[in-house]
Order: C-alpha cells, then structure tokens, then sequence
C-alpha cells in the first residue's frame, strides 16, 4: 500500500494506493470513524463491493443507498434522495457518507455531504481509474443542469481516499479506456517524463498489469494532490486540470450525456485543444502526432463528427471557464506544459471546430 497526503491545513487527508484495501477491514474502520454511515453506491457496484464495506463496519449504524447506474442521474433530484435519507434517519453533524463507486457515486455523495446540515464528512471509496486518478481527489463535488455539466456543485474535501486497485479488474474495457484517458491528460499539461512513459507502457495499462496500473495511479494522485494543494479553490492552475475538458463537457452535454463517456469526450477534448495549441503556433507538429497516436493507442476518440461544432460553441459559452463572454482554453505549449489561455487566434479555434465536429446544425 502506498499513502499520499493532500496537505491543506486542517482539511488534509490520506490517499491509500493498493490492492485489496476493501478487504482490510481495519483499515476501513479507522479511516470511517462515524458511527452513523450512508453508504452511497450504485446497482453495478454494490452487488461487488458493498458487502465488504459493511464487513468492515458491523458495529456501526450504516444505511445503503444504491442509485441507479449512470450519469444521467447526476442530478439534484437524486441529490434530494439522499438528503431525504440523512433526515429521515435523523444523522447528525457527525454523520459520514461514503461513496462506493466511480466520479458519478464520488461527485453526488460528496455534494450531499457539503449539504447536509451545512457539511458533514465523507469518504471517497473510488472504483472505477477515473475516480482513482481523478474525480475521488481534490474535493469539487456536484451534479449536472440541464444548462450544463457540473453547473451545481462545492468545494468540499474527502477525509480519506481509500482506491483499492483490485477494484479495477471488474471495470470493463471501455471504462479502462475512459480512465485512462485522465491518466494521459497528467502527463500532458505537466509530466513529459510521465507522458514518454505512458507511450512506453500503454499495452501493460489496457493488459491491466497492475504494476504499471499502481504507479500510474499513484503518479496521477501526487499530480493532482499538488495542484490541490497549490490552488484548493481553482484560482489558478488547478484550471490547467481542465484539459480538454471544455470541449469535453461541451460534446457530453450536446450528446445528452448518453453515448459518450466522460473520459472519452475528455480524450476527443484533449485532442482538439491540442490542434488549437499547434494552430495558435505553440504546440510543435510532431508533439501533435504524439498525442494523437497515444489516444488512438489507448482505443480513445480524437474527434466528435456526429455532434454540431454550433452546438459544441455554445456549450462552451456555458462552461465555468468563460470569463466576459470569452472562452478560456487550456492549451499546450508543448507536452509536459499547459497554459490558460484566451490569447489565441479566434481562427485556430474556428478551424479546430470545422475539423473535430459536424460544420453545422
Ligand atoms: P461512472 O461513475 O459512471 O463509472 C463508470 C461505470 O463503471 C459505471 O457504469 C459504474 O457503475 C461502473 N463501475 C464503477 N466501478 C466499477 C467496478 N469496479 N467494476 C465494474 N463496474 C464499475 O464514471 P467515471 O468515469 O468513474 O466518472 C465520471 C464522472 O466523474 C463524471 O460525472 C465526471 O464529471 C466526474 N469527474 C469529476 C471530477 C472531480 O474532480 N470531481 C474529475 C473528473 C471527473
Ligand atoms: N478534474 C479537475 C479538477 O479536479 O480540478
């Protein structure tokens, strides 16, 4: 097992990297110190993973929620489910909730949390890699609007992240695919090292060895556990964590949320903000090949042609990166190092659009 430590000041909290950690059920009750517990899952992964949670907890009061699979639940409606639940079972402000699952169970269990009775405490028991190498870390908790993805959410950090990496062997592949997604963006807006090794060892990542998944996870955590640290609130270059993620939420809301995953429309994001970045004259030709070749070669898309480029605009005028009308865009000056940016050519990004999506409505 490894542990990484999110320094901030009294809200600090451990990250415990390894395999089996569900199953070590001491560890599990010390880290969910309450005595009254929601549990908050989903229909595909409680029937894995809940039962351990209880084994760990038989002394305490601990109330499932299970919701169902997918992120056009994401809601405040299913927001107010659990909210329901804490009340009707009368938890106090020293009361934990718990999210067993992926960035759609972590996102919506840590926004109650920051709810309930002005925030209680919860734990991020991540199982999909996303949420391993991303969304469990970091605290920004929240649910989709209509309007847009994440629109309603709060800064409310975890006590603890407990990723047990045995959790992944379940994951199917096209989630694999999505998480690693995230896992490259790492290595893009800071890491070149990490990126160079990321080309060098992408077959064991989707062959699941969990050698190469272990240290990719922990890399991504102490990452991300930096930029945290840095910039808890994104007032600066926590924004960078956003590659590719304004075109990303952009294509997730115009395609209703249904038939891409996160990490897929963050992939195709990524790569069209890397097309920016080259047009804009600062990401050189052949890094623009890199990147492309390492998405192809983890099975993740590079474009999103059966979605409007007029649509994808005007989600991104909706995204919390604009600022006075303007589009901010992190871009690339090359891998390794990412700036926020709206100083870029309007052409780069209009040229960019008629090649990533659909010309029209
Ligand atoms: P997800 O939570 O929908 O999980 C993906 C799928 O895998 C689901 O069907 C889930 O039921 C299933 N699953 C989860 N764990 C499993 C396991 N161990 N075995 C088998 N199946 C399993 O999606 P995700 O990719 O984990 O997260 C995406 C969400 O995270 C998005 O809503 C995104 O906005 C959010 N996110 C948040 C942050 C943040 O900082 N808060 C960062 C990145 C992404
Ligand atoms: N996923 C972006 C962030 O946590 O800031």
């Amino acid at each position: 097992m490894e542990v990484l430590n999110v320094s901030l000041a009294d809200r600090s909290y451990p990250i415990l990297i390894g395999a089996g950690l569900l199953r070590d059920s001491a560890q599990l009750a010390k880290l969910i110190s309450a005595r009254d517990v929601l549990l908050l899952s989903n229909s595909v992964v409680a029937p894995l993973y809940a039962a351990a949670v209880h084994a760990a907890l038989p002394d305490r009061r601990v109330i499932d929620v299970v919701l169902p699979d997918g992120e056009a639940h994401k809601t405040l409606n299913t927001v107010e489910r659990i909210l329901d639940v804490l009340v009707a079972n009368r938890f106090g402000r020293d009361a934990c909730v718990v999210a067993l699952g992926g960035g759609v169970v972590g996102d919506i269990a840590g926004f109650a949390a920051a709810c309930y009775q002005r925030g209680v405490d919860f734990v991020q028991l991540p199982t999909t890699l996303l949420a391993q190498v991303d969304s469990s870390v970091g605290g920004k908790t929240g649910v989709n609007h209509i309007g847009g993805k994440n629109l309603i959410g709060a800064f409310h950090q975890p006590r603890a992240v407990i990723a047990d990496t045995d959790a992944l062997a379940t994951l199917p592949d096209r989630e694999l695919r999505a998480g690693l997604a995230e896992v490259i963006k790492y290595g893009l807006i800071t890491d070149a090292a990490f990126f160079a090794w990321l080309e060098s060892n992408i077959g064991r990542l989707l062959a699941r060895d969990s050698a190469a998944l272990s240290y990719a996870i922990h890399r991504c955590c102490e990452i991300k556990a930096d930029f945290v640290r840095r910039d808890e609130r994104e007032l600066a270059d926590r924004a960078l964590l956003n590659f590719g993620h304004t075109f990303g939420h952009a294509i997730e809301s115009a395609s209703g949320y249904r038939t891409w995953l996160h990490g897929e429309a963050v992939a195709a994001g990524m790569y069209l903000a890397a097309i920016t970045s080259h047009r804009a004259g600062w990401l050189a030709a052949s890094d623009l090949t890199r990147v492309r070749d390492l998405l192809l070669r983890s099975g993740l898309p590079v474009a999103a042609r059966e979605i409007s480029g007029v649509d994808v605009m005007n989600g991104m005028r909706m995204d919390k990166k604009v600022q006075a009308g303007q589009v901010r865009l992190v871009l690339l000056k090359r891998i390794g190092q990412a700036v926020l940016s709206s100083d870029y050519p309007d052409s780069a990004l209009q040229a960019t659009l008629k090649e990533g999506f659909e010309a029209g409505h």
